[in-house]
């Protein structure tokens, strides 16, 4: 039986296993990168499109199946990860060392962006990807305060700007170059020129992901920033609620407009779990998110319970996925945000995957 252990077998073996997600197998993907057989022991390197994807566990039953029927007992499955582009255009020089960008919008304002977009950032860094975070509301920038940097100044040479720190994530905001409360009252020509220094002066490195948390609304001010960034795609955060409804509506066709795809929607302050008597309270509805996805054929990509360890998080600069907020292990709404990160992984493979077979994608890792 062992004797069917060979580089061929194996490889024939691993073509029939597909990543569940672009829906295409292992080897024509190049995903296979080593393979060395001892006895009946395989040892094999996968590398990933993304280290935070949503179905390793089944890739690797998968794999192991396909070599136990060769006759292997052991299979060690070694994961790489090579995160592709999937942006292009003029615009997407200005970061050439970014992979990925993702918008996070909701038509109302105070339904959660930040929150939603602090926390995917701090996901996708958790699971081990390189992460920058763009604080893209200019006059009500609250990222430094949700990431514990209000006191952060930026620094830098030359005109180069070097991003803050925090929890593992790059960032960039107004904030860190303002003294103060005061409040920014530029209008639309400085904030664009603000956000064009925002991705072409600061030292952003490689990173894999970079998470834009923009302003409310869908007026002119976000349809230029929508225009004026390169987008892969963009996260809808929106309430149960139908006032909120209504106006992710309005964000979903505004990026329609501007021919940027909508990855999904986010329900947030979906239920409250009474810390009391654990029962779940719908206190601003239900199901909203899931008929306004199914109108416009997206998926409800995660639903974010009302808790208050969010909110007390988000105020001590501690986000809820951080490994150092005290709720970190037990939460449900962390739980829902972690599993958005690699969610949101999982979608951006998918669209980069055509631009990687066309030889589109930016530069080799
Ligand atoms: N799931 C949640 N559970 C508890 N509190 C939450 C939750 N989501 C958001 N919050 C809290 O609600 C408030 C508003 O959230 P946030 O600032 O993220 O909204 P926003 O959409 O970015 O607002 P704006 O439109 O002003 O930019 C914050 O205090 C935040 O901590
Ligand atoms: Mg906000």
């Amino acid at each position: 039986m062992s004797n069917q252990l060979t580089d061929e077998n194996i490889m024939a073996a691993l073509g029939q296993v597909k990543d569940p997600e672009i829906g295409r197998d292992l080897v024509s993907l190049g995903m296979i990168k080593s393979i060395e057989i001892t006895g009946s022991t395989v040892d094999l390197t996968v590398e990933l499109t993304t280290p935070a994807c949503p179905l390793k566990a089944k890739i690797e039953s998968d794999i192991v199946d396909g070599l136990a029927a060769l006759g292997a007992s052991t299979v060690r499955v070694e994961w790489a990860s090579n995160v592709k582009r999937s942006f292009g255009g003029p615009a997407a020089d200005l970061i050439p060392g970014v992979k990925n960008t993702i918008a996070v919008a909701s038509g109302k304002g105070g339904v959660g962006k930040t929150t939603v977009a602090v926390n995917l950032a701090v996901s996708l860094a958790r699971d081990g990807a390189r992460v920058g975070l763009l604080d893209a509301d200019i006059t009500g920038p609250n990222v430094p305060l949700m990431m514990g940097t209000t006191g952060s100044h930026v620094t830098g040479v030359g005109g180069r700007v070097n991003p803050v720190v925090a929890h593992g994530v790059k960032m960039m905001s107004i904030q860190y170059f303002l003294t103060g409360d005061a409040p920014v009252i530029w209008r639309g020509p400085l904030i664009h020129s603000a956000i064009q220094q925002f991705l072409r002066d600061v030292e952003w490195g490689e990173l894999d992901y970079l998470v834009v948390d923009l302003p409310p609304g869908t007026g002119d001010a976000v349809l230029s920033l929508s225009q004026l960034i390169p987008l892969s795609g963009a996260v809808i955060v929106t309430t149960p609620q139908e006032v909120s409804l209504v106006d992710a509506r309005k964000a979903i066709k505004m990026f329609e407009k501007v021919n940027v795809r909508t990855l999904g929607v986010v329900e947030n302050m979906s239920g409250f779990i009474c810390p009391d008597c654990g029962a779940e309270h719908d206190i601003f509805g239900s199901g909203g998110a899931e008929s306004l996805a199914r109108e416009f054929g997206f998926d409800v990509l995660a639903r974010i319970p009302l808790e208050p360890g969010v909110r007390t998080g988000g105020d001590a600069g501690v986000p809820i996925t951080s490994s150092q907020h005290p709720a970190a292990e037990t939460s449900r709404a962390g739980a829902a945000l972690r599993e958005l990160g690699r969610t949101v992984a999982g979608r951006i493979s998918v669209i980069a995957a055509p631009f990687a077979a066309a030889g589109t994608a930016g530069r080799p890792n």
